[in-house]
Formats: structure tokens, sequence, C-alpha cells
């Protein structure tokens, strides 16, 4: 039998993601127990996390099993990522070697693993986590690549359905925001898949160069067409894109045509400090009142103000326990 990963949502076919949305739902009801019995999962966390690693963690103690973390270069050995390399430098053990010793001990492996500089073209095919894929025989799941956070898009969905009872056709404004630093793309295009998925009207509101990467780009407008949607277009004015807005996905990202450029990206960015969302500008959303979403770690005052985290419309701790239920619900179909 072929082993299943989840490396991206769209590996999975809609009516599979539907699936799994309603079983986290049954789960956060109280309904399901049980199902992961002397079940292990391996944790790999080449970057850190508080939310990822704990739910994770979480999800498999509920459900009976164990989880185990492992942190390459602190307290396990650094990971070499490159096929071929001569290991003479600072690198101990190669990740092909890592996955298949995992897999073993393991029923299935997570891993979590960010850009490392070199330029867009040599790490937008998340070959690190992919490789994982390929060398590891048990499931693997993406807990975070350069192009997608699955689980995050998982969480997401959950939640824009709890908010919005029906989003289709509902107004989904993703909004770049300023940050001291150029951060991946992977959570603003899962973000934008989430909404598209759930058929509604999607707005990305970016300064001049910021765009996401085209194939990402491409692949929202399709999905959110198949699925009843409409990708509605790129505005690089936040207060014109607010408007009428059900929901304002707040998230900062760095320009991928200067990714490896940290010097090159930071001077683009200088000047845009007031993409933030305030209070003022959530008034110009729908009712005032538009859901506010973010994956969160958030600076506070830097990316949203606190009147708005801490407001009625904010739905970011919400969308931190829908973790906890989506991977319940995907461990469960991966392990079961
Ligand atoms: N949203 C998210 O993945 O949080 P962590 O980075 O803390 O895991």
């Amino acid at each position: 039998m072929t082993k299943r990963d989840f490396i991206t949502v769209e590996d999975w076919t809609p009516e599979q993601v539907d699936a799994l949305l309603a079983l986290a739902v049954r789960i956060k009801r109280g309904e399901v127990s049980g199902g992961l019995e002397r079940k292990v999962m391996a944790m790999v966390f080449m970057d850190p996390s508080l939310r990822t690693r704990t739910s994770f963690e979480t999800a498999m103690f509920l459900h009976g099993g164990h989880a185990i973390v492992l942190e390459p270069g602190k307290s396990s050995w650094s990971l070499e990522t490159e096929a071929g390399a001569v290991m003479d430098g600072a690198t101990v053990e190669h990740i092909k070697d890592a996955a298949r010793v995992l897999g073993r001990y393991a029923d299935v492996v997570g891993v979590r693993s960010f850009p490392r500089g070199g330029d867009w073209a040599s790490v937008r095919d998340d070959r690190i986590v992919r490789d994982f894929a390929r060398f590891c025989e048990k499931p693997v799941i993406n807990m975070e690549s350069t192009r997608r956070h699955p689980c995050q898009q998982l969480a997401d969905a959950l939640t824009l359905r709890e908010r919005l009872g029906d989003p289709r056709g509902k107004r989904f404004v993703l909004m770049w925001a300023w940050h001291p630093k150029a951060l991946p793309t992977a959570v603003p295009a899962s973000a934008a898949l989430a909404a598209a998925h759930q058929g509604m009207e999607i707005v990305i509101a970016r300064p001049e160069g910021y765009e996401l990467d085209p194939d990402d780009t491409a692949l929202i407008r399709k999905i959110a067409q198949e699925r009843g949607g409409e990708f509605v277009h790129i505005m690089n004015d936040p207060d014109e894109a607010l408007v009428g807005a059900d929901v304002v996905y707040v998230k900062s990202w760095g320009a991928v045509k200067q990714f490896g450029r940290p010097e090159e990206e930071a001077l683009m960015r200088q000047g845009l400090r007031d993409w933030r969302l305030t209070a003022p500008r959530l008034k110009s959303t729908r009712g005032g009142g538009a859901t506010v979403m973010h994956c969160l770690p958030v600076r506070r005052n830097v990316e949203i103000d606190d009147a708005v985290l801490d407001g009625p419309t904010s739905a970011v701790v919400d969308e931190a326990e829908n973790r906890l239920h989506v991977q319940r619900a995907l461990l469960l179909e991966l392990l079961r």
C-alpha cells in the first residue's frame, strides 16, 4: 500500500479536505476519542514554533499516542539537506538517513523547514520537506515549508466556516503588513487558498513588489473559480481594499523577487510602516466589523493594533485553537 503524505492541501481532493474539516468539527464537539493508541509522531523542527509543536503534542496525547520533538542543531544532530554533499563541514547527518531512521521508529513524521537564503528559484520547490517524504517510509506532514503551511490552511478554513456560516461569495481580504523582517510566503498563500477553497471572493492588498509567487496566485484564482468564488483583484492601497471586507487576514511577507537579498528587500519596505490594521481602518469593512485573522505570532502595534487584536471581531485565538482540532482529524485520517 502506498503511504499518504500531507505536504499541501491541494494534493488532497476537495472532498477529502471537506471530510477532514467535518471530522474536525465532530472532534471539537467532543464526539471522537481514541484511535492513536501506541502510535508515535516524530516532529523535526528546523525552525521554532509555539502553536504547531504544542498542538501536535496535545493531539497525539489526547488520542492515546506519543509525540517526540527533534530540533536539529540543538537537541539532535544538525542535518545536511543537499544531495551528494561531501559532509566535511558543520552538518552531521543527512536528511536521507534521518528520514529513513525516523520512519522505522515513528508512525508519522512532521517536518518544519523555512527557506534558508539562496534564490527563490532554488527554494520554491519545497525540496527539504519533499525529500523527507521521499525517503521516509511513513506519512510525512508539512508543519510549514517555504511555500505552504497546510495545517494552518485547514485551521483557517474551519475558522472561516465558524465565523461566517457559509463563506461562499463573502469577501476575504489578504492584507500585507509591515514587519521588521522579510517573512516567508507560506502562510499568506495558504490563507488565500483556504478562502478559495471556501468559494470566497478574494482580494490581495499589498504594496508594489510584494506579489506572491505567480504559480500560487494562479492556483488561488483557479481554486476560487472551481469552488464558485471569485478572484477579484490585487490592490496596492489598504484603505481601498478593506472597504466591504467580511474577513481581513493580516500577514507580512517578503518580496520573492528580492528573496536572498535582505538588504535590498529592507530598502523596499522602508516607508511602508503604514501598512498596519488599525481600528479606524477596521471601521471601513462590512458593518465596521470584519472578522480579523492572523496565524500568530503577531507583532502587536506593528502588524495589527492592540484595539483590533483584543476587539470583538478578532478570531486569532480561535484560529490557533482550531489547529488542534484539524490536526487531530488529520492524524486520525493518516494513522487509523
Ligand atoms: N501559526 C503557527 O504555525 O505558529 P507557530 O509558528 O508558533 O507554530
